[in-house]
């Protein structure tokens, strides 16, 4: 499904109108190219899908929210401006990691053709694969993707609550989790389903491993050390022995960790520029906290899920 932007807000609603759409948590999603979109953010895709011109000096942080994205974009800003900021001024400490690294989605929703040359070289996306600007893609761009998934029934789980937390209480009443899980597993939920999107970028970084670097949020909190180097190496910036030497590997990991970043001046008191408190973007970090609220009958779905659309595919949960 091709669409030209629209250049007016006529012509976008004619477009809006003819897009399927469904209730969602909290609001109503656009079923556009295969994915369901927040209509907050489906100007700002069609012209991040039109102007965006990579630079071979971008980097791209894709991920499903309630993935790791928060943690990911600290752990980037961070290991590819060490020699620019130390730990103890690092902008990190005032600002939380959607503010020092914009969102594509909005950037583009405020100007549909933002001045790059101004911006951040780190930049993070929601947009499935496939439907990523063409010159992200380009095989000739040295830009550089890195994707982080994580256990559907944690990113439900984290979702859930998430939207719980942004809900105004006068506007919409609590979504029960039977209705969330219900949403989620029609893959009613921002830029899902889940599986379609976890499985693009998996597939493309199979097919193209030095321009996409697939992570999973179970093995960075097994072994973010490990990751903070292969990070490194990745983007371009790989620690030399005597960085090793003297633990700044260690550091990075440790300064970026829940613990420590949820106590950030700007994660605490800070807010998004989407509008919402930075804090809602750390609520407890754990791996496996669905086995708290899962009913056996919603892990039996989850388990299948993960059986028929990722069995094949080589990549385990
Ligand atoms: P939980 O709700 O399970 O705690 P995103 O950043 O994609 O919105 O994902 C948010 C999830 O990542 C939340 O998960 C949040 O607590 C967790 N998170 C945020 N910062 C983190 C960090 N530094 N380390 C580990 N997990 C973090």
């Amino acid at each position: 499904q091709e669409v030209e932007e629209p250049c007016d807000d006529e012509m976008f609603q004619e477009l809006v109108e003819t897009l399927p759409k469904a209730k969602g948590y909290n609001r109503s999603y656009y079923f556009y190219q295969g994915f369901w979109c927040p209509p907050s953010y489906f100007r700002g895709l069609l012209s991040f899908q039109k102007h965006f011109q990579a630079f071979d000096t971008h980097i791209i942080l894709a991920t499903l929210p309630k993935s790791g994205t928060t943690w990911l974009k600290a752990l980037t800003f961070s290991i590819a401006n060490r020699h620019k900021f130390s730990l103890q001024d690092t902008p990190l400490l005032n600002f939380g990691p959607h503010n020092l690294v914009p969102f594509l989605e909005k950037l583009y929703s405020e100007n549909p053709c933002p001045n790059l040359e101004n911006c951040s070289r780190i930049l993070s996306t929601h947009t499935p694969y496939a439907s990523l600007p063409p010159s992200i893609k380009d095989e000739n761009s040295k830009c550089k993707i890195v994707y982080v998934c994580r256990n559907p029934m944690d990113v439900f789980v984290s979702h859930w609550h998430f939207v719980g937390k942004l809900r105004r209480p006068e506007y919409m009443e609590q979504l029960s989790i039977d209705e969330g899980f219900e949403m989620f597993c029609q893959g009613i939920h921002g830029f899902g389903p889940y599986s379609d999107h976890v499985l693009g970028y998996w597939k493309a970084s199979q097919t193209n491993p030095n321009k996409i670097l697939f992570l999973k949020y179970e093995d960075l909190k097994e072994d973010i050390v490990f990751h903070v180097k292969e990070l490194g190496k990745f983007l371009g910036f790989p620690f030399s022995k005597e960085e090793e030497d003297q633990g700044v590997v260690e550091e990075i990991a440790k300064f970026c960790s829940f613990d420590n970043l949820k106590e950030m001046e700007g994660n605490k008191n800070g807010k998004s520029p989407s509008g919402f408190p930075n804090s809602v973007f750390f609520r407890n970090g754990v791996v496996g906290d669905w086995s708290n609220f899962l009913k056996p009958s919603m892990v039996e779905h989850f388990v299948k899920l993960i059986q028929e659309k990722f069995d094949q595919s080589g990549l385990t949960f």
